[in-house]
């Protein structure tokens, strides 16, 4: 990692207009600099911190990128609960010490982001359909769309998201390809906390008796991987299974269980090599998801 791009920053810097961005990184990308980007909506955990780490670790500058996108969310969902915290968010990025005076945090408005009525929408076909898609039928357009606007703004860069979110980790990649954007899409390892819970903003909305029940989640995971690695190759056996021990918690609703190809994200049913497990339920006013990787042992 060269000093060249950093020595372009003095000290953490924050910047709320596309303009301002710009031309900081300009200043970055003249010296040479390799750019990071994060993109998150805030509500910072060590989920996000380590999206950042990775980021300092390979590039000279981070941008990390604080915005509730309004887009990804539908009417009836948490946008204006959406849990917020800028000073906390400053105090956690500034945390990552070593980092601190090479990151820009990019925290633009609603206006800034949009400034008149959005009629341009980016779609991934396929990906976008299943699992969270099915579910949230707009939910990955919106993703797409301000993450491509990101991307635009940003330029060239790396680009850090977390396996927490599996299917938006594929939905980006595959946009960022087939749109030939002049971005690498690296995926990150999910955080948990010590009894399995994945890190998630929306965990604050979680009474005691819910966060208790929540890590039933990874529990059906770990099920799931067990069974698979034993040798079930019948995905419905282990759906059902995953199903069955997520409905013996009361204060969770299963809304799915699924299997599938890690690249396609397409449902198997035969299991014979490698696949991806995903669950998502809700617990109170809290719709969690989480997933993992399993191989049968041979
Ligand atoms: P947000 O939920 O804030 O997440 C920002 C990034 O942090 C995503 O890449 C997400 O996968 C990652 N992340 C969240 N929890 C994590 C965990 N426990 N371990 C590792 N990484 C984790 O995802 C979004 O925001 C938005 O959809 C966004 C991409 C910013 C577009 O608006």
């Amino acid at each position: 990692m060269s000093t060249s791009g950093a020595a372009a920053l003095s000290s953490r810097t924050q910047c709320s207009t596309v303009l301002d961005l710009r031309q900081h990184l300009w200043a970055v990308e003249s010296a040479g600099g390799l750019v990071g980007f994060v993109p998150t909506m805030g509500y910072l955990h060590a989920g996000h911190s380590s999206l950042i780490r990775a980021a300092a670790t390979d590039c000279d500058v981070v941008v990390v990128s604080i915005f509730v996108n309004p887009l990804q969310f539908a009417p009836t969902e948490d946008l204006s609960a959406y849990p917020r915290d800028l000073d906390r968010d400053l105090e956690l990025i500034g945390e990552a010490g070593a980092v601190a005076d090479r990151v820009i945090v990019f925290t633009p408005t609603v206006g800034e982001m949009y400034p008149s009525p959005v009629l341009t929408q980016v779609v991934v076909g396929g990906l976008s359909d299943t699992m969270e898609g099915a579910s949230r039928p707009t939910h990955f357009s919106g993703v797409a769309t301000v993450v491509a606007k990101l991307f635009s703004i940003v330029g060239p860069c790396r680009a850090y998201f977390g396996e927490k979110d599996f299917q938006q980790l594929a939905v980006i990649r595959r946009m960022a390809s087939d749109l030939s954007m002049p971005v690498d899409v690296i995926g990150c390892p999910i955080v948990r906390e010590t009894d399995g819970l994945a890190l998630s903003s929306r965990n604050v909305y979680l009474s005691a008796n819910e966060r208790n029940g929540a890590p039933v989640l990874r529990a059906a995971l770990d099920e799931g991987m067990r069974l698979i690695e034993s040798g079930t190759a019948t995905a419905e056996d282990v759906r059902n299974a995953m199903a069955e021990l997520i409905r013996t918690e009361p204060s969770a609703v299963l809304d799915y269980v699924e299997i599938t190809d890690p690249q396609t994200l397409e449902p198997i049913e035969h299991v014979s090599g490698e696949v991806r497990l995903f669950v998502a339920a809700t617990f109170g006013r809290a719709r969690l998801i989480d997933n993992c990787g399993a191989t049968p042992e041979r």
